[in-house]
């Protein structure tokens, strides 16, 4: 049993083989099909389909106009990504520390973040709603408009997943509080595509930029060409002519791609119901095993698309250490992650910004495996786990 895998019906397979037998492979109807069927899901004006999550990330930081001097502020417990997509535009990153534990960075956080940027200009922040529980995004964008900071959701892990906006439930990625959000549908999250990633905006600019930039940085509407000279002839636009007014990426998702997503996301509200339903079961075989076993800590008043289950598990009360633990629990053919190693602690950012101290976050870590939550468990699944994890443990 994997930590997390993917639901494939055979709805996806015929979408897939109907495209393979189509005039399309990419840049076809099923792109604007899937785009749609985005927006509908987020609720956001704009839904810009591209490769994977980590080039939606990297695309929202050249919409953002991050770049050398700047600052992207990030959660330092989240996936490498979250942070690399700065230093892909040349920016610095600035790692807060996070809540010991949701793993979730709460505005203090942020305030504190920012107290260190010394000469950077912190230009935006990345939310991380980290296995699917949506950030304090009401107290965050609070500190954000204060600074001036630019809020990009790393929406990477909560697809599906709504949470009170001003009194009512509003969605992830309807950027109801933020610039852009960014969701990725790799295999474990709560749809997939294979590989794929969603970027989502309520800004014109930012949407245009963002799907100007995932097709090489190109134009092809003569409405918004400079060079009429060699874009017309005469009144009428050269059918072979486009304008690249700055350098971008091939950052396109196939129509194969997208057909999955298109039959993935109509099934969205059935894997997030069903993921649901086995966090609660988690909670109930946990609840005696507390609080040397117990599952990580919950925000109120949201919904979240659980992308992640995570256990926290005090390893040395009980004479163990995780990585027995998890060797244990292979051994019974359950598989188990660490999400993650915080990211200020990998060496390239060790390297670069040196010793950080930010124990929230060590605690967490210290303390967190994800254990095995897919739409396909069967029920008696989870009190397998839970059981195999006690005898890990010891217990
Ligand atoms: C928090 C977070 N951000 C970004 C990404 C990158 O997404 P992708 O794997 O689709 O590039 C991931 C993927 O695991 C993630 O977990």
């Amino acid at each position: 049993m994997p930590y997390g895998r993917q639901t494939i019906d055979q709805s996806d397979i015929d979408a897939v083989l109907a495209v393979l037998k189509s005039d399309w492979l990419t840049t076809g109807p099923l792109v604007d099909r899937f785009e749609e069927t985005a927006r509908e899901v987020t609720g956001a004006r704009h839904a810009l389909v591209c490769s994977n999550g980590t080039a939606g990330l990297h695309l929202a930081t050249l919409a953002l106009e991050l770049g050398p001097g700047d600052a992207l502020i990030v959660p330092t417990l989240t996936f490498l990504a979250t942070a690399n997509c700065a230093r892909y535009v040349g920016a610095e990153v600035i790692f807060a520390d996070v809540d010991p534990d949701t793993a979730l960075m709460e505005p203090h956080h942020l305030k504190e973040a920012l107290a260190r940027a010394g000469d950077l200009r912190p230009v935006a922040v990345a939310p991380v709603h980290f296995g699917g529980q949506v950030a304090d995004l009401a107290g965050l964008s609070a500190v954000a408009r204060t600074s001036g900071l630019r809020i990009m959701e790393d929406a990477c892990h909560a697809l599906g997943g709504t949470y009170a906006h001003a009194g009512n439930q509003v969605r992830v990625g309807a950027c109801a509080d933020s610039d852009l959000a960014v969701f990725s549908l790799h295999p474990v999250k709560t749809a997939t595509m294979a590989e794929g990633g969603i970027v989502t905006t309520n800004d014109d600019r930012l949407a245009e930029r963002v799907a100007r930039l995932r097709t090489h940085g190109t134009i092809r509407e003569p409405s918004a060409w400079s060079d009429r000279n060699q874009g017309f002839t005469g009144e009428t636009a050269n059918a072979w002519y486009y304008e690249m007014p700055e350098v971008g990426l091939n950052y396109r998702a196939s129509d194969l791609h997208c057909a999955l997503g298109t039959t993935q996301l109509s099934r969205l509200d059935q894997f997030v119901a069903r993921r649901a339903g086995l966090v609660a079961s988690y909670d109930t075989a946990l609840a005696s095993l507390s609080p040397t076993i117990r599952s990580a800590g919950r925000r109120p008043d949201q919904s979240p698309g659980w992308h992640l289950y995570i256990a926290l598990i005090d390893f040395e009360a009980m004479g163990t250490t995780r990585a027995a633990v998890m060797a244990a629990l292979r051994q019974e053919g359950i598989g188990t992650q660490v999400h993650y190693l915080p990211v200020h602690r990998q060496p390239y950012y060790r390297e670069r910004y040196g010793h950080l101290d930010l124990p929230g976050a060590d605690a967490f870590y210290d303390r967190c495996l994800s254990l095995p939550l897919f739409p396909d468990m069967a029920d008696h699944d989870v009190s397998r786990v839970v059981q195999a994890l006690t005898r890990a443990c010891g217990l």
